[in-house]
């Protein structure tokens, strides 16, 4: 199955090779190995990142880092943006999201779990390319762009679950009749309690932590592998360019993450079938 954007020109030279076989002997020694992946990942789905080259927020300005209290304020006028955006920025994301598909990193990280040697995905992602490659194990920090959530009662739905009217707005939780979201975490607002929660209870048991396509610069999600190596763990990382955490990482593999995670979780997949054998 080949990738909308893959990195075809992208040969993994014999340093780096060399360097995701520690990776891997790194991986099949832990004890738990949790993964934190971000908008990097999803480039070679045809998704843009937020920073750096070709960033959304590059090109268009990060958005107000109100975004929770214009909803408060506003949850009619904010529901009118979610179905039909105007900022440019929404728009060009929202037109990516639709018809993005889990490229080879996504389904690398599935195969992982699958294995036995991930217990745990945490994505900054919002787009759903996880759960669609088969990542069961699987926290969406961020939240998941095609759920809404209850602000009362914290229940997650689909909109056709809820069946959205336009006239209607903000749609209302039939649980509880609270006001009801998309799961979208906007700037200013908290993390879900729930999700948290699920997120320090693996990152406190991981003694690895395999970190992909993030430039690690938003928090709590860039405090998870600090934690990791301040208890003595190790991190991993693959991102084609440095990030906060590249000169904490051993190794740094330098190169996309579908190309490099899929020859990662090769190398795992091998040496785990030879130990079977
Ligand atoms: N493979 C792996 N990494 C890549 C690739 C690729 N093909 N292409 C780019 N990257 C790296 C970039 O070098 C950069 O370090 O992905 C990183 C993307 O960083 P950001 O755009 O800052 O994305 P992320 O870290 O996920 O942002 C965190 O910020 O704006 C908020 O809510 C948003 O979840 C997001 C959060």
């Amino acid at each position: 199955m080949s990738d909308p954007t893959p990195s075809p020109d992208f040969v993994i030279s014999q340093a780096l090779e060399e360097q995701i076989a520690r990776a891997a002997e790194l991986i099949e020694r832990a004890r738990s190995v949790v993964a934190l992946t971000g908008a990097g990942l999803s480039v070679e789905s045809g998704i843009p990142p937020f920073r750096g080259p070709g960033g959304l927020w590059t090109k268009y300005g990060e958005p107000p880092l109100d975004g929770y209290q214009r909803f408060l304020r506003d949850p009619k006028r904010a529901w009118q943006d979610r179905l039909s955006p105007r900022e440019p920025w929404a728009q060009a994301l929202a037109e990516t999201l639709g018809s993005a598909k889990p490229n080879a990193g996504h389904r690398a990280l599935a195969e992982l779990e699958a294995i036995g040697r991930c217990d745990a995905v945490i994505t900054q992602n919002i787009d759903d390319l996880h759960r669609q490659a088969g990542s069961r194990a699987l926290i969406e920090i961020h939240g998941n762009h095609k759920l809404l959530r209850c602000l009362g009662c914290v229940a997650r739905f689909s909109e056709g679950e809820l069946g959205i009217d336009p006239e209607r707005l903000p749609p209302r939780c039939p649980r509880c009749g609270g006001v009801v979201k998309g799961d979208t975490v906007h700037f200013g607002e908290p993390i879900p309690a729930d999700v948290l929660r699920r997120c320090h209870q693996v990152v406190e048991q991981a003694d690895c932590m395999l970190v992909v396509g993030t430039s690690a610069t938003v928090y709590p999600a860039a405090e998870f592998p600090l934690e990791v190596l301040r208890r003595g763990g190790s991190l991993i990382e693959v991102n084609p360019e440095p990030s906060e955490l590249s000169d904490l990482a051993q190794p740094s593999l330098r190169g996309p993450g579908g190309v490099v995670l899929a020859r990662l979780v090769e190398i795992v997949s091998q040496a785990r079938a030879g130990s079977l054998r």
